[in-house]
């Protein structure tokens, strides 16, 4: 079965519809058929900040353990949280395979340490994400906004190990 991936992007949730005038976050307008591609191409525009970025595995293996598009879910939980924008912006990105499907669904939390990241909970490795409740997601945003380290959250057998060369 091919990765959803070729086909979740561009049209991600929610795309102007015909006829539709639709803004993205940044507040340019959009593409008809998409949901944040700017009808104002700009090669040099920087991306936008963000002060964690999530990244969620949506390949073959890791979907099917969601019953739900967990990308677009949790960016619209972090938009009722106004993290969404802004400093505190957590970012949700979707990925292919990172060959660790064994832990499904897996989660890769990055922290923008070249701006204000906390390095506490930067590269952290999340599995069975599937099984988190929203109540759970939003403790995490939480805590990442707070600059508070995960692991006094989480148990320790959540996050995925990793084996060291030494
Ligand atoms: S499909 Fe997610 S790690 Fe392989």
């Amino acid at each position: 079965m091919a990765s959803k991936l070729q086909n979740s992007h561009p049209f991600g949730a929610s795309p102007a519809k015909k006829g539709e005038v639709k803004y993205n976050e940044m507040g340019n307008e959009v593409v008809e058929g998409y949901a944040c591609k700017p009808k104002d191409f700009d090669p040099n525009r920087p991306i936008m900040h963000y002060k964690s970025l999530v990244f969620l595995c949506d390949d073959e293996r890791c979907a099917k353990a969601q019953k739900i598009d967990k990308a677009v879910h949790l960016r619209e939980l972090l938009k009722e949280m106004g993290l969404n924008k802004g400093k505190n912006r957590i970012k949700i990105s979707r990925t292919g395979c990172f060959g660790a499907c064994r832990f499904r669904g897996v989660a890769h939390i990055t922290e923008n340490t070249q701006a204000n990241g906390n390095a506490y909970n930067n590269s952290l490795w999340l599995r069975h994400t599937h099984t988190y409740d929203d109540a759970k997601w939003k403790k995490i945003f939480e805590l990442l906004v707070q600059d508070k380290p995960l692991k006094e959250y989480l148990d320790e057998k959540e996050f995925i190990p990793m084996k060291v060369y030494g």
